[in-house]
């Protein structure tokens, strides 16, 4: 168990498509999903993908207790995740600020589907089926772009509303 180095926006490793997970119970995965929980409970993140620590595999973790990184925030179940799909459930969408642990002190408001319903198995290889809706579907819409390559920035419509959050914020 370690917490490992989080790469930050401007690595390339962070706009590499990860691949598939073949083998669950390979010992290396598992190292690898506690070494994601440390990192993740270290910075007090709500979610983190395997690339973010340069690990292009398609593994992402989540889960939001009571977070100071996002003080009104919904809970979400703690989860692990491997070789997620996602399914957007109507057309509906909403804009909400968006941090990053690759783009620390930064937030942004990015248009999210507001309903999902995604899938895929847990780190025993047991299938897991939920929809989600709210910010707990933005985690996994946000955590699972990394597994594309894709940063929560590239998804902002209006630029005017990314920034450093101690300015953004201030009342
Ligand atoms: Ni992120």
């Amino acid at each position: 168990m370690a917490v490992r180095k989080i790469l930050k926006m401007g690595n390339p490793l962070l706009l590499r498509q990860a691949e598939p997970v073949r083998d669950i119970h390979a010992p290396d995965l598992q190292a690898l999903i506690e070494d994601m929980f440390d990192t993740m409970a270290a910075s007090n993140g709500a979610g983190l993908a395997a690339p973010q620590i340069g690990v292009l595999q398609r593994v992402v973790i989540f889960g939001v207790e009571a977070n100071p990184r996002y003080p009104d925030a919904e809970t979400v179940p703690t989860t692990v995740l491997i070789n997620p799909q996602l399914e957007l459930l109507g057309d509906a969408t909403e804009p909400g600020w968006e941090g990053c642990l690759s783009i620390p002190g930064m937030r942004g408001l990015v248009p999210r589907h507001l309903r999902i319903r995604y899938h895929g198995v847990d780190e025993q290889g047991n299938t897991l089926q939920r929809e989600a809706e709210g910010f707990h579907a933005r985690v996994v819409q946000h955590e699972c772009d990394h597994l594309d390559g894709i940063l929560y920035p590239f998804r902002i419509e209006d630029v005017r509303m990314f920034g450093f959050e101690d300015e953004l914020f201030v009342p």
